[in-house]
């Protein structure tokens, strides 16, 4: 039985830190309240017209090549998942192929849009193909730049301060040691709560318009066939930044959390007193910290950097895989668990025996 394993990983952030008290200067927030709230400290901003989400998944899949000791042209397949992508299309899975000097090979390129699942879904994805044996050496790479599009006024107080930008990358190669690598993966979603964290416009919904504020796009008539995709109304109601019920969010994320880890163990017949060290997408370190008290785990079975780097979406857990790795928390043979939820809903689990 072929199982995946992750042969190498990376991770990149920006230069630039910011902290909370540099985001007070331009809204109404504190340090306090958000070091209370979600425990972060700061958070890392790309340079804009320097940097893009596809440069700096650029960094951080070469190191994960690197380390894996293959070199580009063995990628032979790229999984990218993002919410902030450099164009609205095509994907960054293309861009980066670019980046990376590997268009002569012609490989496939895949867009994951999971949000903060981004990474386990790709992950499972993945882990599919080279169980099937299709591939040998596919790239997954999470990366976001969220500073492109935060509204930094006190109506975005509530979604901005938890962001920030950065990207990781794993190598994932075919092993066929027994019981060794990726040991399952479980997927979830719930639609009805769609627009409980989402960034909706600009997009093809044709809602939050008036007829003269249509921008027009040579449509015969807007209102009828089209020309609603980006519209004045959107821009002045902040319809382009992203928006959040948080209290919602929580409450179903710390419930599904538990759930899908849950499964995994389940499905694997292991149970929470073999988890080695659970890197949980880095969405809020009361969260993080709920879980870790659920399922009973000491402070070292739990990797945390959301202090360091904000919530970072779909970089959070390949970001937090490899700093524990660096740090030598995560060892051969540890069971490592990786879990997430976030909008959609969308959340997911995986077991990996390293
Ligand atoms: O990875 C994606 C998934 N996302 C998450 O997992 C996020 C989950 N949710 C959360 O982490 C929390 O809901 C937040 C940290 C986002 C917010 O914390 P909360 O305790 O749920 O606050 P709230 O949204 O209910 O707001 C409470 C108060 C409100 O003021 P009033 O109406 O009580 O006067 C907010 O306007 O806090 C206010 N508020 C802020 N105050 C200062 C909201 N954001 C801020 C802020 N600074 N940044």
């Amino acid at each position: 039985m072929t199982n995946s394993r992750i042969a190498g990983l990376g991770y990149y952030v920006p230069e630039n830190i910011v902290t909370n008290d540099d985001l007070a200067k331009n809204m109404d927030t504190s340090d306090e309240w958000i070091q209370e709230r979600t425990g972060i400290k700061e958070r890392r901003y790309a340079t804009k017209h320097k940097e893009t989400t596809t440069t700096m998944a650029k960094k951080a899949a070469e190191i994960a090549i690197e380390r894996a000791g293959i070199t580009n042209e063995d990628v032979d397949f790229i999984i990218f998942a993002t919410l902030s992508p450099d164009y609205y299309f095509p994907g960054c899975g293309v861009l980066l192929q670019r980046e990376l000097g590997i268009t002569k090979t012609e490989i496939g390129a895949l867009d994951i849009r999971n949000q903060c699942s981004g990474f386990i879904y790709g992950l499972s994805v993945a882990d599919q193909f080279i169980k099937s044996g299709m591939y040998k050496n596919i790239l997954l790479v999470g990366s976001e730049m969220h500073s492109m599009g935060l509204d930094y006024k006190t109506s975005g107080r509530n979604v901005t301060v938890i962001f920030g930008d950065g990207a990781g990358a794993v190598l994932l190669q075919p092993t066929q040691e027994e019981k060794k690598g990726i040991l399952t993966t479980h997927l979830h979603s719930n639609g009805i709560f769609a627009e409980e964290l989402a960034l909706i416009s600009p997009g093809t919904h044709g809602g939050y318009h008036d007829k003269e504020d249509l921008v027009d796009f040579g449509f015969p008539d807007p209102s009828e066939h089209g020309g609603i995709f980006a519209t004045q109304t959107m821009l002045d109601d902040g319809l382009m930044f992203p928006n959040m019920n948080g209290k919602l969010v929580f409450k179903n994320a710390v419930v599904k959390f538990a759930q899908v880890i849950n499964e995994a163990l389940t499905k694997t017949g292991l149970s929470k007193e073999d988890i080695s060290m659970l890197v949980p997408h880095q969405a809020n370190l009361r969260i993080s910290q709920f879980i870790q008290k659920t399922f009973g785990l000491r402070d070292d079975q739990v990797f945390n950097n959301i202090q360091k780097y904000g919530n970072t979406t779909a970089a959070s857990i390949p970001i937090a895989l490899t700093e524990a790795w660096e740090q030598g928390k995560v060892n051969e043979g540890d069971l490592v668990c990786l879990a997430a939820f976030g909008s959609g809903f969308t959340w997911g689990s995986a077991l990996i025996r390293w």
